[in-house]
């Protein structure tokens, strides 16, 4: 009667690996548990989350190697994966909201979010192709964009290309508040995106700031973001507690791979109890101010819910 947070299946975003082919089901190796689906048996895992009570989908691609390049020319590609992705999801399950990826690293043959020239991830050439694509993905009747590359003004662009695209309705869910985290880790083994040189620190936070974060959102939410994001967030609770506080604006943390990853071995070994483990973070990141969760146990989650 008196407990303060409850989970709910629509809490959930369920971020969804999608691989070209057909019947394919691979378990991804530092994520046990967890798959990259082709986009058949995509469509069937989500029309099972669906009827668990999910309301929310995040795609990413695995791109093959071939079509990688610097400038992520694939990545507007009207018959792409990530197009075709979309499509084949909306056809099947119209009320799904379908969230996309923007960002570079799945398309760059330097796995960097962004245009590499020389040892720089330059700004605003990439802003540009993030705005194309956020458009290439509203055609293919995405009803989200989510920017996760953490360039500066790309929130503001996105918005102007997507209007001027006639996508008035497609939402911007930003994530505006983004550290360099280690815990990205089986993430970038699930897409084979790890960058090739250097690190993702001269655009992703400095895990010891807090302002910054403040002002990251402030900024987002100024340039026309509808959902603002918190990534990682188990070790990010403060963060996700202080963006809540300061925005009239839905908030959503990014409980990301490392921290399912972590999970998921301590209970192999033995060392905790995994479903009591997965609704206390879970618990916890909604306890601290989170509207949504994105999260590899959101089916799992919902499941030990019922
Ligand atoms: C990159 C991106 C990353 C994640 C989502 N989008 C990794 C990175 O910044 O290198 C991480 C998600 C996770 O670890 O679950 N655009």
């Amino acid at each position: 009667m008196v407990q303060e947070t409850i989970l709910k299946p629509s809490d959930f975003i369920l971020p969804v690996f999608i691989t070209e082919g057909e019947k394919v089901k691979d378990e991804i190796s530092s994520m046990p548990g967890y798959y990259r689906y082709s986009i058949d048996l995509a469509v069937e895992e989500l029309k099972e989350c669906w009827a668990l009570g999910i309301k929310c989908s995040l795609i990413f691609v695995k791109v093959p190697d071939e079509l990688k390049d610097n400038l992520g020319k694939e990545a507007l590609n009207e018959n792409g994966l990530m197009q075709r992705s979309v499509r084949a999801i909306k056809k099947a399950l119209p009320e799904m909201i379908v969230m996309t990826d923007v960002a570079l690293d799945p398309f760059s043959s330097f796995g960097h979010d962004g245009i590499v020239e020389g040892q720089e991830i330059v700004n605003d050439k990439t802003v540009d192709v993030l705005a194309k694509m956020s458009v290439s993905h509203a055609k293919a009747g995405a009803d989200f964009v989510a920017p996760s590359d953490m360039m500066d003004g790309r929130i503001g662009a996105i918005r102007q290309a997507l209007e001027e695209g006639g996508y008035h309705n497609t939402g911007i869910m930003s994530y505006a508040a983004k550290y360099a985290s280690c815990f990205y880790g089986p993430f970038r083994d699930a897409l084979d995106s790890a960058p090739g040189f250097g690190d993702k620190k001269t655009y992703q936070m400095n895990p010891a700031n807090r302002l910054e974060a403040i002002k990251e959102v402030e900024m987002d939410v100024a340039e026309g973001a509808d959902i603002i994001m918190v990534k990682p967030a188990h070790a990010y609770l403060d963060i996700i507690r202080e963006v809540k506080n300061s925005v009239q604006l839905p908030v959503s943390a990014y409980h990301v791979s490392g921290e399912y990853s972590m999970i998921k071995a301590a209970a192999k070994a033995g060392y905790l109890n995994e479903d009591q483990a997965i609704i206390e973070v879970l618990t916890g990141i909604k306890r601290a101010g989170a509207d949504l969760i994105a999260t590899y146990f959101a089916k799992q989650a919902v499941q030990l819910l019922k």
